[in-house]
């Protein structure tokens, strides 16, 4: 951490504008050039932060629907009007190319425009008879949900708007506040988002933006006021959290290593090119640093020779560079030791035997698009979630193989499965242990309405608008008694 003489970028502290004692820089990990330099909130600011939630959470709880729907619609149209500033922003702090900043911008404007039809939707109350049995007669339940209290969101870095979005956004829709933790390597997209928010009604103390030392987060992880968590990250820090506060409540949205499959069925030139290059972009979007971007290809042996080559031509064809650059595909990692931590994951698996088809050259915080072929089984690259412009190519036998492959990793995000066969969709569905399948296309797909979260060790709990409102809330249920019969 360093004192700076610029003027620092101040955070959100219970809905204004503050500066503490210390800043840190936000650098460009594609040229090292000074982005912006943010102030810390100190340890007393964070307090009043979280102390002016909990003191606001009956309040805003009870604040009407169509106030908080305004919020949220006024921040989407802002999102519209600010399009190509906040994608520039995006870009420059998080090293994504330009043309995915700009698709995250329109993804978080639709968060918030879901967020404002279901706030509108959201809690009409469900009734239920109770004169099943003859002590229930001449009552009526009446079921509604509130807010279990303050959130405290923490966000990551790869996508460093729509993921704060996917926080706060269903929370202000339920009327719960939130402490809102951006990446120490990307502030500036969630900062941003603060200022749309100070346009807003939201009464003061709903929410703030905090962007503490990753070191200071155990205090507030710890702290009874913010009883509900909602963390995006790394399975380590995930569960690390939660096994520090057992009893509150936790959403983890974690990594994962995700699988396309492509079946026999899916065998002409036309469709094979169409996978070839769907597989290609998101194994290397946003530098392949998305918890769904493709890791794993597993194809049929009647598709697999025919698939690879076009497999290769495809990721040879990503360009990469400059992530300002219109027409760049791919764009550094967030920093070069990150970079680092992929080569040497790819290294051990070409020591290991793994053949390597393409890629697997580091250029400070870039890395090349890599394709490796027999990847054997036990390797970190086999293992874990890479992170980063790598993938692997297996081949299979039928459909069993093919999901017994699947299946055969510690993490269940979401799975693409190239078949036009509907019993084949089906049995996908069924058989594979993850939170999403995708029949036709790349498990990277998501809209953001979709309920998005991992079986396994990718995660607890659903994101996903609506469905991180449910998550936010408990039901409570009345009973009215005394009805005439
Ligand atoms: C993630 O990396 O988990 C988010 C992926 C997405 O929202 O597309």
């Amino acid at each position: 951490m360093t004192t700076s003489r610029v003027a620092p970028h101040a955070f959100w502290l219970a809905g204004r504008k503050a500066t503490g004692e210390d800043t840190f820089d936000v650098t460009s990990s594609w040229d090292g050039r000074l982005v912006a330099t943010v102030s810390v909130p100190t340890e007393a600011q964070v307090e009043e932060a979280v102390a002016a939630a909990h003191a606001v959470r009956d309040e805003f709880a009870a604040t009407p629907a169509h106030v908080r729907a305004a919020a949220l619609d006024h921040v989407a149209k802002r999102l519209a009007e600010r399009t190509e500033e906040i994608a520039q922003l995006i870009s420059a702090e998080n090293g994504k190319p330009i043309k995915w900043a700009r698709g995250e911008v329109g993804r978080a404007l639709s968060v918030f425009r879901f967020a404002a039809e279901e706030a509108r939707r959201f809690n009409g109350g469900e009734a239920q008879r109770l004169d099943t049995d003859a002590g229930g007669v001449g009552r009526l339940a009446l079921t509604r949900r509130f807010p279990k209290g303050v959130v405290l969101g923490i966000a990551p870095f790869n996508f460093p708007l729509n993921l704060c979005a996917h926080k706060i956004a269903p929370a202000i829709a339920v009327g719960a506040p939130m402490i809102l933790k951006p990446a120490p390597a990307t502030p500036l997209s969630a900062l941003i988002l603060g200022e749309l928010l100070a346009e807003t009604e939201l009464p003061a103390g709903s929410w703030s933006v905090l962007p503490v030392p990753n070191d200071r987060m155990p205090a507030l992880v710890q702290d009874e006021r913010l009883p509900v968590i909602s963390f995006t990250g790394s399975d380590k820090v995930g569960y690390a959290i939660m096994d520090s506060v057992p009893r509150k409540h936790c959403t983890l949205e974690l990594g994962g290593n995700a699988a396309a499959v492509v079946l026999s069925d899916f065998s002409s030139e036309q469709e094979l090119d169409w996978a070839a290059t769907r597989i290609a972009t998101f194994s290397n979007y946003q530098g392949g640093q998305s918890c769904i971007s493709v890791q794993r290809v597993i194809a049929d042996a009647s598709v697999y020779d025919r698939l690879v080559p076009k497999i290769v031509a495809a990721v040879e064809a990503q360009k990469t560079g400059d992530p300002s650059d219109a027409a760049t595909d791919v764009g550094p990692l967030i920093s070069e030791d990150a970079a680092k931590r992929v080569e040497s994951w790819v290294d051990e698996a070409v020591q290991a035997g793994a053949l390597l088809l393409t890629g697997g050259k580091r250029d400070g915080a870039s890395y090349a698009p890599t394709v490796l072929a027999d990847l054997p089984a036990g390797t970190t690259l086999a293992c874990e979630e890479v992170f980063g412009p790598v993938l692997t190519v297996a081949k299979v036998d039928g459909v069993d193989e093919a999901f017994a492959a699947v299946n055969d990793s510690k993490y269940g995000l979401q799975v693409g499965v190239f078949t036009h066969d509907v019993q084949t969709a089906f049995r996908a569905h069924q058989t594979l242990e993850v939170g999403g399948v995708i029949i036709g296309d790349v498990p990277s797909y998501r809209a953001d309405q979709m309920p998005y979260g991992g079986a396994k060790q990718s995660g607890v709990g659903r994101e996903g608008v609506a469905y991180a409102m449910e998550d936010y809330t408990y039901e409570r249920v009345m009973v009215l008694t005394g009805l005439p019969l």
